[in-house]
């Protein structure tokens, strides 16, 4: 399973980066206008930045929303580095530049996806990556892993080789239950990483490891 960071803030990037897990980042409009990110030009620069701070595929989203004006900018966003995996949202002529894009050998993810026939298409137009959005679905009281799992049965079916990148992912039993389900990649916030270290009984046990250790020396 990739571990993939959903974040456009550095700091966060270097971290998840440090700790030797890290294989990708996504990013969004959204995340990059938390970070105070605007403007073309440096939207363009940060997306350079998150691509020297980490190995592996760096999501950028595409503004466009017709097909023209998406294939103009996912050409452009490509040829920025090497890394970079062009972020289209799941809309017609989003299906269409998707097709165009892997024609062209161009790495694609698809955004914005909340069904399973939604996914379906995104595969059948040569998708790399299909990122369904689990969290925003919990949040409107609809089983976010219940489609991971029905993606996960229809991509086996057919042996597509689209990977389904757990979206929206808030916390660390998103992680696991992905993992558990076989999501391809999970991309969630550093807190949904680190937290995995977490558990009461390793910080009691390794105090006490030390404590001995210390009565003996
Ligand atoms: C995915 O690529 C999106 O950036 C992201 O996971 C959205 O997550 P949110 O629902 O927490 O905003």
């Amino acid at each position: 399973m990739k571990f993939f960071i959903d974040t456009a803030n550095l700091d966060q990037i270097k971290e998840a980066e440090a700790l030797g897990v890290l294989d990708g980042v996504t990013t969004n409009p959204s995340l990059m206008a938390k970070e105070g990110i605007t403007g073309a030009a440096n939207i363009l620069n940060h997306y350079v930045a998150i691509c020297d701070a980490v190995e592996g595929d760096v999501s950028a989203e595409v503004i466009a929303t017709d097909f023209d004006g998406m294939i103009k900018e996912g050409e452009a966003l490509a040829t920025l580095h090497p890394q970079i995996v062009v972020k289209i949202p799941m809309i017609e002529d989003g299906v269409k530049a998707l097709k165009y894009f892997a024609g062209k050998g161009i790495k694609t993810n698809c955004t914005l996806v909340f069904s399973a026939g939604q996914a379906l298409l995104a595969a059948k137009a040569g998708a790399t990556y299909v990122s369904p959005f689990i969290g925003r679905l919990d949040d409107v009281s609809t089983d976010g892993l219940n489609l991971i799992q029905e993606i996960r049965h229809i991509y086996d079916n057919y042996a597509f080789e689209t990977q389904i990148l757990a979206a929206s992912v808030r916390h660390t039993m998103h992680v696991i239950d992905c993992a558990k389900i076989g999501a391809d990649v999970m991309t969630g916030p550093l807190s949904s990483i680190k937290g995995l270290l977490n558990h009461p009984l390793t910080d009691i046990g390794l105090a006490k490891f030390l404590a001995d250790y210390k009565k003996g020396n």
